[in-house]
């Protein structure tokens, strides 16, 4: 796709779609601004080159209504603090929801417009929230890689205004990084290629798994969808978490030389931190304990294939790891992933968990990449095409 890097942006109006999706505590207060942050590099080269910004993004599922609790105000404070220019945030009402008529774009500060969600239009793609979007573009900039998943009037819908007016639609420089990184790791990677897929459901993986294991050296699974696939070799899970529905997959997926599996597990009787800390075979779990990490075995076996590989693509934790005694599993993945970095590997983090909890646990500078979108990230494995990504110009 064309980037920001090849229009002419100086003395133009440039309409430009950011994630600023960022979570919140109850007071509002933003807990974690790296989508934000991650904005930054489009948003000051589009400045620095004489451009007059207006850039939009949702945050959290408003579902159509306007009101202060799902309001850009944090977003447009956090923004001027990081970059030193001054953001007009646009005023919602009724009539105009996002406020476009609120803000005048102008070069060297930024109009941003409110929660592109405080519309139905949004979600609905409805073209004519596109097109009043589009007029207020020369230019459109997509460079929202966590929302590229969705075919939203912010996201795909502009797009197509503009380019069937002859307006560049083109990706900025995260979006940019976001394809490149994930899209080398799938399409032409450095091999051994080892992926890692870890979290609570198996149902959510099968499109990636399906996509992802004929290309893959080695697909590692752990996290809390492991144990279904523990019920599937015919072994107790006891209360570990069980997708039922997914048995019968993860049946034929046992025996392929090319899937790494937990081999023990650590084991609780109450799902809490203080619990009383039990390892066992995953072959012996007891049916009244549940699993919440993998064991010490898995995670040696686990980081000596990482060591071994070119390329890693992560998605998911390995155990409870926001429960400091259930974070080792994670931990040691995230260890592994650093040393592979080090020497010389690529190693991306889908987003979402993987990511939190790469943050949480103080590895976030040692990976190649951490992609900042949770749900794109995943689609992006499952090899299917982005809405957003496919609406932009290509070069
Ligand atoms: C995300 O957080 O994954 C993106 O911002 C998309 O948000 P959504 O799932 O509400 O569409």
């Amino acid at each position: 796709k064309k980037t920001i890097a090849d229009v002419e942006v100086a003395g133009k109006r440039v309409l430009v779609r950011v994630d600023f999706n960022v979570p919140q505590d109850d007071s509002g207060a933003i807990t974690d601004d790296r989508r934000i942050e991650a904005a930054l590099p489009t948003l000051k080269a589009l400045l620095d080159a004489g451009a007059a910004l207006t850039v939009m993004s949702h945050l959290g599922r408003p579902k159509g209504k306007i009101s202060a609790k799902y309001s850009l105000k944090p977003v447009a404070e956090r923004l001027a603090a990081l970059t030193g220019v001054t953001v007009n945030l646009a005023t919602a009402s009724e009539e105009d929801p996002l406020g476009i008529g609120t803000v005048t774009p102008a070069p060297g500060a930024i109009a941003l417009l409110e929660n592109t969600r405080f519309t139905d239009a949004e979600e609905a793609n409805d073209p004519a929230l596109s097109a009043k979007l589009a007029e207020l573009a020369d230019v459109y900039v997509n460079d929202a890689f966590g929302a590229a998943h969705r075919a939203h009037a912010s996201t795909e819908g502009v797009a197509t205004v503009c380019k069937a007016a002859g307006k560049p639609c083109v990706s900025g420089l995260l979006m940019q990084k976001e394809l490149d990184y994930l899209g080398g790791a799938v399409i032409n990677p450095a091999r051994p290629f080892v992926a890692i897929l870890g979290g609570k459901k198996v149902a959510d993986k099968i499109p990636v798994i399906e996509n992802l294991l004929p290309q893959v050296d080695t697909l590692i699974i752990g996290g809390g969808m492991g144990y279904t696939f523990v019920k599937a070799a015919g072994f107790e899970i006891g209360k570990s978490l069980l997708d039922a529905d997914s048995l019968e997959f993860c049946k034929t997926l046992l025996g392929n030389p090319k899937i790494a599996l937990p081999t023990d597990c650590v084991t609780v009787s109450e799902f809490s931190n203080d619990a009383e800390r039990i390892t066992v075979s995953v072959e012996a779990i007891p049916a009244d304990r549940e699993g919440l990490d993998i064991g010490p075995d898995t995670a040696v076996a686990f980081a000596k294939i990482i060591a071994g590989a070119k390329t890693v693509v992560w998605n998911g934790p390995m155990g409870v790891f926001e429960f400091p005694n259930f974070a080792a599993g994670t931990k040691a993945i995230a260890e592994a992933l650093a040393a592979a970095t080090a020497n010389g590997a690529t190693t991306i983090v889908g987003g979402g968990d993987s990511a939190a909890a790469v943050e949480l646990l103080g590895y976030a500078d040692k990976m190649s990449h951490i992609s900042t979108g949770g749900g794109a990230s995943l689609e992006f494995l499952e090899g299917k095409k982005l809405p957003g990504v496919e609406a932009l110009d290509d070069k």
